[in-house]
Parts: C-alpha cells; sequence; structure tokens
C-alpha cells in the first residue's frame, strides 16, 4: 500500500531517496482522490465562496447538473457552462453544476486531491535560471518534463561522449521543488547527434549503440525519474529503418533493466482518439504486452488546434488502452491559437483544457498530464505553425490566462 505525502514530504522522500515512481499514479495522490475533505492535502483548502482566484473570464460553472462521471477520484472538477466548452456526451463526462465552494490552492495541491500529478516541460535547463519561470513550474506543477534537455543530440554529443549538464538541472529542480520527472525521450527518429546518423553502422553496431545509451541514461537517473518516454513517435523513422520494429521490443527491456521502478511509455501524436494512427498504435502496444515487453502505458501527445478529436473517442482510447493493463498519459498538450489571439478562441481553449483534464479525470488509468510548456514565452508552436501560439495556461508575462481557470475548475478550483 502506497503512503501518502505532501509536497515538503515528497521533497524530503526525495532527498531520502524514496523512489520517484512512488511519487505519482495511484500512489500518495491516489488515497487523496477519496474526496473526503480529511484526506485534502496541504495547500489545499476547502475555500469559503469568494476565496476561490478570481477568474477574469468568470467562467465559474453555474450550469445544469448532468451526467458527471464518478470515479474513485472523486466528482469530475466542474466544467464551463457554455463558455468554451464543448463537452461531448460520448466522453461520458456531462455538465454539471458548482456544488461546492471552489478549492484554493495551486495547480499541483488541487491535482493531488484528485489523485494525478499535473505537468510541464522545462524548455531548456537555461530557462530555470529566469526567477519568474521557474517559480510558477515550481509552484504549479508536480510533475516536470525536460522538453529538450534529455533528448540525445543534447546527451550523447559524440560517440562514447555524454554530457548530462543539462538533465541534471531539471531533476535537481525538480528534487528541490517536490517535482517528480518525466524523461523524455530515449529512442526517436529527430534530434538524433550527426554522428549517428551520418555514419552507416550496422544493424548489430546499431543495437549495441542504442542499448549502451539507454542504459546509461536510465541508469543515471535510476530512482529519480518516474516515467520513461522510452520510444517516441516510433513506428517508421530512424531506428526501425535501421535495426527493424524489433527495436521497440529492446528499447523497452533495456529501459526495465536500468531502473526496474520507472513506468515506461510508448509515445506519440495524432493517436489520441480512434482510428488511422490510434488503432495503429493499439495494436503495436498490444503485440508488446502480448509478448510480455515491459511497457506501462502510452503517452497522448494532445497537439491540439481548436478542433481536437472527439473527446469520447479520447475516452474511449483512453479505456481500451486500460483493458490492456496500460496507463493513458496525456503528455504534451497545448492548444494553438490564430493570432493574435482573441476572445472567443482564449474561451473556446479554456473549454478543451478543462475538457482534457476532466477526461483524464474520468479515465482510472490516467495518473499524469502535461502540458508542452506552461508560458507562451516559451513555447515550440510559432517556430512550427507561423502565424499560430498563445497555446499554454500562462501569457508572455507569466499571468494565467482563462486556459489555466479550465484546469482550476476540473480540479474543483
Ligand atoms: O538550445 C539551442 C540553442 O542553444 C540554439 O541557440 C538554438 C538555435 O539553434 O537551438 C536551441 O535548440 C533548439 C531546442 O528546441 C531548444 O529551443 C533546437 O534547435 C530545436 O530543434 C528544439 O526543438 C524542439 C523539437 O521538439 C525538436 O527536438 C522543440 O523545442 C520541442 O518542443 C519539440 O518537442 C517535440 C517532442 O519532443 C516530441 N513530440 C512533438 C514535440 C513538438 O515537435
Amino acid at each position: 500500500m502506497r503512503r501518502r505525502l505532501c509536497a515538503a514530504a515528497v521533497a524530503a522522500a526525495l532527498a531520502a531517496g524514496i523512489s520517484a515512481v512512488h511519487l505519482i499514479g495511484g500512489g500518495p495522490f491516489a488515497e487523496a482522490a477519496t474526496g473526503s475533505s480529511a484526506s485534502v492535502p496541504s495547500g489545499v483548502e476547502v475555500g469559503v465562496p469568494g476565496t476561490a482566484p478570481t477568474d477574469p473570464t468568470g467562467g465559474a460553472a453555474t450550469g445544469a447538473a448532468g451526467g458527471v462521471a464518478t470515479t474513485a477520484r472523486g466528482t469530475a472538477g466542474s466544467p464551463e457552462q457554455g463558455v468554451g466548452s464543448h463537452v461531448d456526451a460520448g466522453a461520458g463526462v456531462g455538465p454539471q453544476t458548482r456544488s461546492t465552494p471552489p478549492l484554493t490552492g495551486p495547480l499541483r495541491a488541487l491535482a493531488a486531491r484528485r489523485g494525478i500529478a499535473v505537468g510541464a516541460t522545462v524548455m531548456t535547463s537555461s530557462n530555470l535560471t529566469d526567477s519568474g519561470y521557474s517559480a510558477l513550474l515550481g509552484s504549479e506543477y508536480s510533475m516536470l518534463t525536460p522538453e529538450n534537455d534529455m533528448k540525445w543530440s543534447n546527451v550523447h554529443p559524440a560517440p562514447g561522449v555524454y554530457d548530462f549538464t543539462g538533465p541534471d538541472l531539471d531533476v535537481a529542480f525538480a528534487q528541490s521543488h517536490g517535482m517528480a520527472v518525466r524523461g523524455h525521450n530515449l529512442a526517436w527518429s529527430a534530434d538524433n547527434p550527426s554522428w549517428l546518423t551520418t555514419v552507416p553502422f550496422s544493424r548489430d553496431q546499431l543495437i549495441a549503440i542504442l542499448h549502451d545509451h539507454i542504459s546509461t541514461v536510465v541508469g543515471r537517473y535510476r530512482g529519480k525519474v518516474a516515467q520513461w518516454d522510452v520510444v517516441n513517435e516510433g513506428i517508421g523513422g530512424f531506428w526501425w529503418d535501421h535495426i527493424g520494429p524489433d527495436y521497440i521490443d529492446m528499447a523497452f527491456e533495456w529501459a526495465h533493466e536500468a531502473d526496474p521502478s520507472a513506468e515506461l511509455f510508448y509515445n506519440d501524436f495524432g493517436a489520441e482518439g480512434l482510428g488511422g494512427k490510434a488503432d495503429q498504435v493499439f495494436e503495436l502496444v498490444r503485440g508488446l504486452r502480448q509478448r510480455g515487453v515491459s511497457i506501462d502505458g502510452v503517452g497522448l501527445e494532445s497537439h491540439f488546434d481548436l478542433n481536437p478529436p472527439p473527446l469520447g473517442d479520447i475516452a474511449a482510447n483512453m479505456h481500451r488502452l486500460n483493458a490492456l493493463g496500460l496507463e493513458s498519459a496525456v503528455t504534451e498538450l497545448d492548444v494553438r491559437l490564430a493570432m493574435p489571439a482573441n476572445g472567443p478562441d482564449l474561451d473556446r481553449q479554456r473549454g478543451i483544457y478543462n475538457d482534457m483534464l476532466r477526461i483524464c479525470l474520468a479515465a482510472i488509468n490516467c495518473k499524469t498530464f502535461t502540458t508542452w510548456g506552461f508560458t507562451d514565452k516559451d513555447s515550440w508552436i510559432p517556430s512550427a505553425y507561423p502565424g499560430y501560439g498563445a497555446a499554454l495556461p500562462f501569457d508572455q508575462s507569466y499571468a494565467p490566462k482563462p486556459a489555466y481557470y479550465g484546469l482550476r475548475a476540473a480540479l474543483g478550483g
């Protein structure tokens, strides 16, 4: 039986080397999820009406009671009535009224109450020197993903040469803020160093190189990284083409050997709902399970615009993954807007953040919910989608946007 810990105890536990895995998913947060106020972790007050953070868009839920999915995690938080909400009946998460005063406290404390970890990425460790950036990241979020520092081009710049400067800073920051770490990623077709991709290595040479990389990187952070994206967007691409599809089985086994306590994920985009690529990923992970490979979950990246996949499909996908005994994590959520962002679009964005978190809360196998960044100041969107941006819960000046309140409302805040 895993013990429940508050943030300070989490930091102490990490300092005492208690495995990071015990910090998320069914562990310390789960008990808090029974919804009884007795188990509300520290930092969360059952607010007296009027103490909830003022939501400038006034989106506090006011609407009709409805088919709220109640799970072991208590009632799903309050949706936004009419404001940007596009609740989909198929998702089993309907509109509801707010019957209790909004809870106060940072996102991470509200999420702990619901038995999940809310996470965000750090673009690179250099961002942590920005006090506004690090203060917001460390206070609001209970999980951190290095967005780039753990990628091959950064940690393995030359044959036999590893550079952990960036990831060490990210992990140390997480530990000092009682945050769990999500490692990203161990095998991907992009952001690989030229020494790897330009030399005609044989299959066996590449197997040895990948094995050494995974053992070295996972081994270094053993007990400090709770979840790993072992294979990222791995159907086709460099490793698939040069080793073969079985590189995936091998990668998971090597990661498991290097840290048996870490949860291991296959992570991909465009596979959040049903059909097409989602079915391809489902068949891939079902095959891994049938072959007894040590995989624990599937990461649903969730890089959306204002037309995400049907929520019912996302819920159904999480459900069928659960039937395979797999977790489903939201790993890279952002919702890009045409710039300059206008009021109605910001409200729609708020609804999508609210819906995605409630879908996760309603799914018994969704324990971690991560956004790909947290401030519009540091986001990959503008360079990848010219004319788009404003994809994250906080704006360029670290001020909360409607999307942030959509997340709070989903958690009862
Ligand atoms: O840090 C260097 C900086 O020193 C240098 O001056 C600058 C100019 O070359 O480059 C900086 O590195 C960039 C890095 O982002 C940090 O900003 C890399 O060139 C750039 O390629 C890298 O882009 C990242 C991209 O993955 C490729 O790794 C994005 O930030 C990151 O958001 C994106 O994330 C991916 C996930 O890993 C997988 N899923 C999709 C997602 C979006 O593409």
